[in-house]
């Protein structure tokens, strides 16, 4: 399928690795022009080397948990690769820990991490997208806002809270011909995967290595999510064939947690 996003100009946050980094190397396949934002220097170097895609891939260092810094790194990604036709947000880092360990801050610096990279990107990219009359967005959340884990629920708040935000700016901005989607992975082989299973290993008393061995069990299809399997979807959600889905909130779980809503 054409997916007609060919010479569109993508922001990816948390570009440089994971889910992020995976969605970068489809639209570039799909023949876009890419940023990605991170904060890690050297990591944003990597990352870009690693895509190999030349002057079509831009890494810019920032710290979206800062309204200004992430404001800048949309003026940069604009005057590198012009407007913004595709904004992915997936620069999140919110951590797991264990309930009995939970303090007040636990909560703040979720929303910073999670919530809050993801609105001071998206609050510029919106308005111009809505001048302009174009434009896509997909936000890259995590089952934890539906279903609430205990070593997530800090994190898990931020996620449905992002969940609401986006199907609210998506029947906001419709109208200016803006789509906003969401997409909930599941458990995905990641870099963060490990810190998760280290927190579910200290609730239940185990080993990280057999609390993946358990939760690769568990799922329907027998084994966890690939970041490329999460970044098609984004990929399609983001391009001109999905036209009419926004405000969607949509799961890559394997069926692992069933329900209708
Ligand atoms: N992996 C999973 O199992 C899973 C499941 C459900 C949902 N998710 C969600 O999917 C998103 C991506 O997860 P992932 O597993 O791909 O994470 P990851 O491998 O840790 O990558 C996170 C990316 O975000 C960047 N980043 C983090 N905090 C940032 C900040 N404050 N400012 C700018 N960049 C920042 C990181 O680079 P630097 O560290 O250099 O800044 C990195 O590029 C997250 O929101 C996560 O909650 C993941």
């Amino acid at each position: 399928m054409d997916l007609q996003l060919h010479g569109q100009h993508v922001l990816v946050t948390g570009g440089s690795r994971g889910i992020g980094l995976a969605c970068a190397r489809e639209f570039l396949r799909e023949g876009c022009r890419v940023t990605l934002v991170g904060r890690d220097a050297a990591r944003m170097e990597q990352a870009c080397a690693g895509l190999g895609a030349g002057e079509a891939v831009r890494g810019l260092c920032a710290d979206l948990t800062d309204p200004a810094a992430a404001l800048l790194a949309v003026d940069a990604a604009e005057a590198g690769h012009g407007p913004i036709d595709v904004l992915v947000n997936s620069a999140g880092a919110a951590k797991r820990t264990p309930f009995a360990e939970l303090e007040p801050q636990a909560w703040h610096d979720a929303m910073q991490s999670k919530f809050f990279t993801y609105v001071h990107v998206m609050d510029p990219v919106v308005r111009r997208m809505g001048a302009r009359g174009r434009g896509a967005i997909v936000n890259v959340v995590g089952m934890g806002g539906k279903v609430a884990s205990p070593t997530h629920l800090p994190g898990g708040s931020a996620n449905a809270a992002l969940m609401l935000a986006s199907a609210g700016l998506a029947a906001a901005w419709g109208p200016r011909g803006v789509r906003v989607n969401a997409v909930n992975p599941t458990l995905t082989l990641t870099d963060r995967l490990a810190e998760g299973l280290a927190a579910d290993a200290r609730l239940r008393n185990s080993t990280p290595d057999e609390v993946r061995r358990q939760a690769e069990q568990k799922m329907p299809l027998g084994r966890l999510a690939s970041p490329e399997e999460v970044a098609a979807l984004v990929v399609f959600l983001a391009s001109p064939r999905a036209s009419y889905v926004s405000g969607a909130v949509v799961s890559v779980d394997g069926a692992n947690s069933p329900m209708v809503v």
